[in-house]
């Protein structure tokens, strides 16, 4: 199980966070959770994720996406059970980037369910977030695609998308934590997540692109610490 309050770092498929990247980042992460005793997962490319779980064997490791087929022939596609056997203890699903059909994305939460894969589902619209959370995911991460990338925070700049979607779930179940992400990359960013009912937050560029990956992770992880 991931506690919460949780920080996610996705490596996405920039350059700076595949293979010995993803390595390094992942070297910063365990890092810092150890350091200060919080929650930090991290979501990596397929092809990475047994290393990193060889080398930081507590530190949770996600996969990015998994498709919604069972063991057999299917080449090509990307199991719940291969992801599970390379070490993940769960997967994102549904990302901005990576978006599936409700009912593909149904079929593969409860794939994981049955792998025993966590499931992190992102969500653009507090209406999606309350669609999704019928499906029963264990987490579900409210992103506005528009702020993807920009560095402007979901949390200071769109506060009411946070707020709306904390609440559009929990009026469907109560026991789905809801992170934000989107253009965060401060401390600061994560502490107006917190404040607005997030029990966490997905990060990509802030911590991937920084100058100093080790500064980075810290300065987000801090606040975790402090609710
Ligand atoms: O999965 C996290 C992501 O989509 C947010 O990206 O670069 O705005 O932190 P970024």
């Amino acid at each position: 199980m991931l506690r919460t309050p949780i920080l996610i770092v996705n490596c996405k498929a920039y350059p700076q966070g595949i293979g010995i990247h993803a390595v390094e980042i992942a070297s910063a992460c365990d890092k810092v959770r150890q350091e200060l005793g919080v929650e930090i997962a991290i979501a990596v490319q397929a092809p990475d994720i047994y290393r990193i779980v060889e080398k930081f064997p507590k530190l949770p490791v996600l996969a990015q996406h998994v498709d919604p087929y069972p063991m057999g022939s299917y080449t090509g596609w990307l199991v719940a059970e291969a992801v599970k056997a390379a070490g993940a203890i769960g997967t994102l699903l549904n990302h901005s980037e990576h978006r599936l059909p409700l009912d593909t994305l149904d079929a593969a939460i409860q794939r994981c369910r049955k792998a025993g894969l966590l499931t992190v589902v992102c969500a653009d619209t507090p209406d999606t977030a309350r669609d999704i959370a019928k499906l029963s995911p264990d987490m579900i991460a409210i992103e506005p695609p528009e702020l993807i990338g920009t560095g402007i925070p979901v949390s200071k700049a769109k506060p009411e998308v946070v707020k709306n979607g904390v609440t559009a779930v929990q009026q469907i179940n109560s026991n789905i934590p809801v992170l934000c992400g989107a253009g965060i990359t401060r401390g600061d960013d994560v502490s107006a997540a917190l404040q607005l009912g997030a029990r966490g937050v997905l990060v990509a560029s802030g911590v991937v692109k920084a100058k100093d990956v080790l500064a980075a992770v810290r300065d987000l992880a801090v606040p975790l610490k402090e609710i």
